[in-house]
């Protein structure tokens, strides 16, 4: 089977990415990715040489390229991730986001739907692996199931609920058979540093301020990458066409207690007096439209398909923390934005 995984050099990408080519050596694995700021295929080192791995770099807004793509590569099935993903970004610069989440993800189905109806067509799954944050935001009580109406809040979650409609019009209107999955909160290593936790521990290490939201009361439903990688693995092999799963840790945090436990796990590891990394907390202007609580209720995926997260918050936190104390180098060109000479050095001359 040939796979057209996009995205996959971002966060979440280059896990799955990582997974299926070491996992399944009998199928070939296409990455293709924009590499926007948020792509970084220093993410991959570990698996650019292997058979049955290739990186193609591509825009999936252009419908051209897609097509074309299509017909030379023969997809069997799509896993796609590529989208813009930062709900602050999408907040200064809405229409980047409908153009990537919305008009990308239409692209794609258009070619995966020609790709489907073609004569002899062997191609079997187009999975949307999109986010929790569709569902809009809970008080409370309450968790978000399969069936939770629609009410995103950002042009983030906007976006993403759009592209989830389209799939399921794909589905309904053209038979494409598609699976969805909305999962919460990842983290975990290669997470870019604009983001709470990965930005938290970079200006931990540089004595910087952290910038807390508001109170720091909202709550977020933490799932290390691993287990998210894990759980695309087990839903586009075994989840029967049509379906919708909710992939979640079970792992309600308000910002500011991850953030002050990150602060305790940081002065522990670095050797300062325990104490010193909370000073930096920094409570800042709240982000507007901002959801109060997200919980998922991910039920569902384990009765029918045996999934449930490995990894428990502390122990994913604790790695997390070594893993960006491990690989400064890698932190160090994200920051710097040296990374993103690496695929004119590597892959150009190839
Ligand atoms: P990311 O921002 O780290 O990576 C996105 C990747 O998409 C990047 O490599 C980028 O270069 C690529 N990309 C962007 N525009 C593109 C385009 N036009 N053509 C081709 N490639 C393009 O995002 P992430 O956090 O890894 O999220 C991946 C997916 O998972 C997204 O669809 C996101 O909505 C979803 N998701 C993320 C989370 C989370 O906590 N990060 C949770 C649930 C779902
Ligand atoms: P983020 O990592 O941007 O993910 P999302 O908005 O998709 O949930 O933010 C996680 C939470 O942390 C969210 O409630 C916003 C908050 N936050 C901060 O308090 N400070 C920050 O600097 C960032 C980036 C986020």
């Amino acid at each position: 089977m040939k796979i057209l995984i996009t995205g996959g050099a971002g966060f979440i990408g280059s896990h799955v990415v990582r997974l299926f080519v070491n996992h399944y050596p009998q199928y070939k694995i296409v990455n293709l990715d924009k590499l926007t700021y948020a792509g970084n295929l220093k993410n991959l080192t570990d698996i650019e040489n292997k058979p049955n791995y290739k990186f193609i770099k591509g825009d999936i807004c252009d419908a051209e390229f897609i097509q074309n793509l299509f017909a030379t590569e023969n997809f069997q099935a799509v896993i796609h991730l590529a989208a813009e993903s930062h709900v602050d970004r999408s907040i200064s610069n809405p229409l980047e986001f409908v153009i990537t989440n919305v008009m990308g993800t239409v692209n794609l189905l258009n070619a995966a739907r020609y790709q489907f109806q073609k004569e002899g067509a062997t191609f079997q799954k187009f999975y949307h692996v999109s986010t929790d944050e569709v569902y809009g935001s809970l008080g409370k009580d309450g968790m978000f199931t399969e069936t939770t109406a629609y009410d995103p809040h950002s042009p983030y979650s906007a976006s993403k609920a759009s592209s989830d409609h389209f799939v399921r019009a794909y589905h309904d209107t053209y038979k494409l058979p598609v699976v969805i999955s909305n999962c919460s909160n990842n983290y975990g290593p290669y997470h870019f540093p604009e983001k709470l936790i990965p930005l938290a521990i970079h200006n931990i290490k540089n004595n910087k301020p952290v910038p807390v939201y508001g109170k720091g009361e909202n709550i977020r439903d933490w799932l290390f990458v691993i287990d998210h990688a894990r759980a695309i693995d087990t839903i586009f092999h075994n989840a029967q066409i049509g379906s919708t799963y909710n992939i979640g840790g079970h792992n309600e945090w308000k910002n500011i207690d991850v953030i002050e436990l990150l602060c305790d796990i940081m002065d522990q590891k670095l050797g300062r007096p325990q104490g010193t990394s909370r000073a930096l907390i920094s409570f800042v202007k709240d982000r507007a439209g901002h959801d109060l609580r997200y919980a998922i209720d991910a039920s569902k995926l384990q009765r029918d398909l045996g999934w449930m997260p490995s990894v428990q918050f502390a122990e994913g936190l604790e790695s997390t923390v070594d893993w960006y104390l491990n690989n400064d180098v890698w932190l160090q060109e994200v920051t710097s934005g040296n990374y993103q000479n690496y695929y004119e050095e590597q892959y150009h001359k190839r």
